[in-house]
């Protein structure tokens, strides 16, 4: 048994079906991508694993290491280990990247992390992810670039350590310099804990920093195509819209 079995997964806004019997797996310590073109319900999947209330399922199932994730509320989901995206202020002046993560781990943590050891982590994570001290000390998202945003990201997600994440990076406005930072970032998670990771991207070129295990085609609700890495290489050479030709033949 998988980790997370998504199976025949359907969802819906109202009474918009964007979802269309969906399965998937996921186990720890594998990274995993979600692929395909706008509109095609990567965000909606994304939302209903973290159980926004917008949407409703109305058919198959989710389970989380042996749980019924479906009549799990959100902040159980996260306590049960899920993290899902980033739940990330634009901008925070007067508190620091470091406090802020700090505040962050110690609302998953039983009792507050004594702040000696949560120096000695945080300075472990920022040689991994090569973070300059400048930018642990700089207020939350003030002046930040889009790589820097994503460094906090990474950052962020390396300390709280995580069973599995689902990180939803479909922002139009990333830049390569940001794609980069995600992709070295989730790399060197993926290599040092055993984490599992759905990585959803409409960009391939993130997978030029990732190799994922398995890579997931959705289309319009469905999943399309599965396959390993060789399936992100294979729709940057040819794009989405052959792989849709290719499917209903
Ligand atoms: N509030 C909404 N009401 C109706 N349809 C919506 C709403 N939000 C999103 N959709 C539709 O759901 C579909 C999937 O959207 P989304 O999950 O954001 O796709 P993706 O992340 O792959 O770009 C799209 O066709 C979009 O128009
Ligand atoms: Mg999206």
């Amino acid at each position: 048994m998988a980790d997370l079995e998504i199976r025949n997964l359907h969802a819906a806004i109202g009474d918009k079906e964007i979802l269309s019997g969906i399965s998937l797996d996921i186990n720890q310590g594998e990274v995993v991508a979600l692929m395909g073109p706008n509109g095609s319900g990567k965000s909606t999947l994304a939302f209903v694993l973290a159980g926004h209330p917008k949407y409703t399922v109305t058919k198959g199932s989710i389970t989380f290491q042996g749980k019924n994730l479906l009549q799990m509320k959100p902040h159980e989901r996260s306590r049960a280990g899920l993290f899902l995206s980033f739940q990330y202020p634009s901008e925070v002046s007067g508190v620091t990247v470091s406090n802020f993560i700090r505040t962050a781990l110690n609302a998953r943590l039983p009792a507050p992390i004594k702040i000696v050891e949560f120096a000695k982590r945080l300075k472990e994570k920022m040689q991994l992810l090569n973070v300059d001290s400048k930018l642990v000390n700089r207020y939350l998202n003030e002046g930040f670039s889009g790589g820097e945003k994503k460094k906090t990201e990474m950052l962020q997600l390396s300390l709280l350590e995580p069973k599995l994440a689902i990180l939803d990076e479909t922002d139009s406005g990333t830049d390569v310099d940001a794609l980069r930072v995600i992709g070295e970032g989730v790399t060197k998670i993926a290599q040092s804990t055993n984490m599992g990771i759905l990585i959803i991207t409409h960009y391939n070129r993130i997978l030029h920093y990732i190799q994922p295990h398995q890579v997931h085609v959705l289309v319009a609700g469905k999943i399309v195509k599965s396959g390993g890495a060789e399936l992100a290489h294979e729709i940057e050479k040819h794009g989405f819209d052959a792989m849709k030709a290719k499917e209903v033949r």
